[in-house]
């Protein structure tokens, strides 16, 4: 899930290798680094624990502060093997200072490899398994051996999982190879580039092509070569750069994440403004490429973190108003799944490069199954393999933690299921117009949500700072809600949090309830939460709900049931989102790179 780019062209080439590693920094950032050749023939080699805008002023090289660099890689790093620091960090080089080489991805048999190098001779500088590869480039780089040839001599020693781009630095060659990781080559004006993700190099090219399983692509001064284990092949085909791949801006916050929950309604209105017209008459779902829902026995809903939620929350369009048999899969636990026939498989993944969620799918079977990607991404490694694709239409999400992308899911998800609902002889009976209806409203209601909870979830987050721990909890529709808020406040303060049905709180989490524990309870109108809520009371908790509606009668509040749409009260995640982020930054969190994490999880 590291981040890894290259380029080889006119000029500045560790430059541009800085940008666009800028630009993949989401996809971790324990480390980062550069190596790079001058035309001169030295060698530019930097690394860095600080960020990669702290790569800037070394790579400007030469004595007039310029960058005469025409051939780098780049890497940002999500520690996997070794601990975090410099000299794990990538780009690893070989001991004559020749060989350079990124990776991304787990040598499974790394430890195997090391073993049967280290008695040839070899000597280790690091503990990353990707330094095992350039011990193999090197013993595979003989006097008249092309680097492309020997990249692919060393990649057919490996097992596991790899995108690696290497750079001879005596004569500026690039070679790359990728083998179940995301890697595409794209041309520019001024050169060509490398890239984990195409996000890196989108200001740049309009076009890319994507490394199939085992493909080498080499690039010198003659120009570039594709070749396969057993001879050349033809370049793969053009994708054009999507849009949503621009890098978008902070707005009004000093971080993406707070512009990114502050978008959710315009997101909202755009995933709607596309999707809604074609719910009534089943366009949306038939145009998808689905088969009709009367031909569907069952829906399987994957994915891992938020879109798992979202996932969730789309089943429910289709079981509680559609009461088709639908299930969720934890996509990490999905490995040894049993797919029954006429099952529609909905992958969704923000990325559609989420290793587990690709994993999970590699025992699908071919036939008498349709499989539907949901993503932000439809150049992605899980648009490609899918039968259907749908765009959430989020556009760019740079912060880790996943706000916009979650409501895009969600309310795409639900247009989807609406349509198929619609289009098939079991929309008779069903209340879809109350969903219609919902759906409509919910820009409006994501607004009011944000406005009423700005100054209350900067408050809450003051008073709660130094809670160690904090409860979330729902009923049916809300559960999935409660979970995403607890999600997001751990992964954003670094505090415990426990989501749970509210009905389990006195099998158990009750007990951790004291005097000023917080609680979080997202109430969808279920009126066995007042008892819940009661309980929490009893015992000294603190209860802070989200989603109600509380009208004052006679000076009293009075709590209004409410039915809320089968997906559930979306809504009530925006002020959780908030109080994740305020509690973050009174924390001095970085709120767009929790620590140890990464916006693509592309290792299993
Ligand atoms: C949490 C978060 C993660 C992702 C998860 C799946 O804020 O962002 O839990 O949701 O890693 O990622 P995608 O959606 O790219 O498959």
């Amino acid at each position: 899930m590291c981040g890894i780019t290259a380029y080889r062209g006119t000029s500045a080439a560790a430059s541009r290798a800085r940008c666009a590693l800028e630009r993949l920094e989401y996809r971790g950032y324990d480390s980062a680094g550069i190596a790079a050749r001058n035309l001169d023939g030295t060698t530019l080699h930097v690394r860095t624990l600080d960020g990669v805008a702290s790569l800037t002023d070394a790579v400007r090289s030469d004595e007039s502060g310029m960058d005469a660099t025409t051939a780098a890689i780049g890497h940002t790093r999500w520690a996997t093997h070794g601990e975090v620091n410099e000299r794990n960090a990538h780009p690893l080089e070989d001991c004559s200072g020749r060989l350079f080489v990124v990776h991304n991805g787990i040598i499974e048999n790394a430890d195997v490899l090391r073993a049967g190098l280290v008695a040839d001779g070899h000597r280790f500088a690091t503990e990353v398994d990707t330094e095992v590869i350039v011990h193999l480039l090197e013993k595979a780089l003989r006097p008249g051996t092309g680097l492309g040839d020997a990249l692919a001599d060393a990649a057919t020693r490996l097992a596991g999982s790899w995108a690696i781009v290497a750079l001879d630095a005596r004569s500026g060659t690039l070679a790359a190879t990728a083998h179940g990781s995301p890697l595409i080559f794209a041309e520019g004006e001024e050169g060509v580039y490398f890239a984990s993700d195409v996000g890196a190099v989108t200001p740049v090219v309009e076009t890319f092509r994507v490394l199939e399983d085992d493909d080498i692509v080499e690039v010198d001064a003659e120009g570039m070569r594709w070749h396969r284990p057993g001879g050349s092949c033809r370049p793969r085909g053009l994708w054009p750069v999507p849009q949503t791949a621009f890098l978008a801006s902070t707005g009004r916050h000093r971080d993406h994440m707070g512009n990114e929950i502050d978008e959710q309604p315009a997101v909202a209105r755009r995933v709607l403004d596309v999707f809604t017209p074609g719910i009534a008459d089943g366009r949306l779902w038939g145009g998808a490429g689905l088969p009709p829902l009367d031909e569907i026995d069952r829906v399987t809903i994957l994915g891992c973190g938020t879109s798992l939620h979202a996932g969730r929350a789309v089943a429910g369009v289709f079981s509680r108003l559609g009461g088709l048999p639908t299930r969720t899969l934890v996509a990490s636990e999905a490995a040894h799944e049993v797919w029954e026939p006429r099952t529609l498989v909905i992958a969704l993944s923000q990325s559609g490069e989420t290793a587990d969620v690709l994993r999970a799918l590699d025992g699908l079977p071919e036939r008498d199954r349709t499989l539907l990607a949901l993503t932000n991404n439809p150049s992605s490694t899980l648009a490609r393999r899918a039968d259907a694709v749908l765009d959430c239409l989020a556009g760019p999400e740079i912060g880790v933690a996943a706000t916009k992308t979650f409501i895009a899911q969600v309310l795409t998800g639900a247009c989807l299921a609406l349509s198929g609902l619609s289009a098939s002889a079991r929309a008779d009976g069903l209340a879809i117009d109350g969903d219609l209806r919902a759906l409509a409203a919910t820009p409006d209601a994501l607004a009011a949500a944000l406005d009423a909870w700005r100054g209350r979830a900067a408050e809450l987050a003051t008073e709660f700072v130094t809670s160690p721990g904090f409860l979330f909890l729902g009923r049916g529709s809300g559960l999935v809600y409660a979970a995403e808020g607890a999600l997001k406040l751990k992964e954003l303060s670094y505090r415990w949090t426990e989501h749970q049905p509210a009905g389990e709180l006195k099998h158990g989490p009750l007990a951790l309830v004291d005097a000023g524990t917080p609680v979080f309870v997202v109430d969808n109108g279920d009126p066995r939460l007042e008892v819940d809520v009661a309980e929490i009371h009893a015992r000294g908790g603190r209860v802070l709900r989200v989603g109600e509606r509380v009208l004052t009668v006679g000076g009293l509040p009075l709590h209004l049931p409410r039915t809320g749409p089968s997906w559930g009260p979306l809504e009530t995640v925006v002020p959780l989102q908030m109080f994740a982020r305020e509690l973050a930054l009174r924390l001095r969190r970085d709120v767009d790179k929790p620590r140890n994490l990464a916006k693509s999880v592309t290792v299993a």
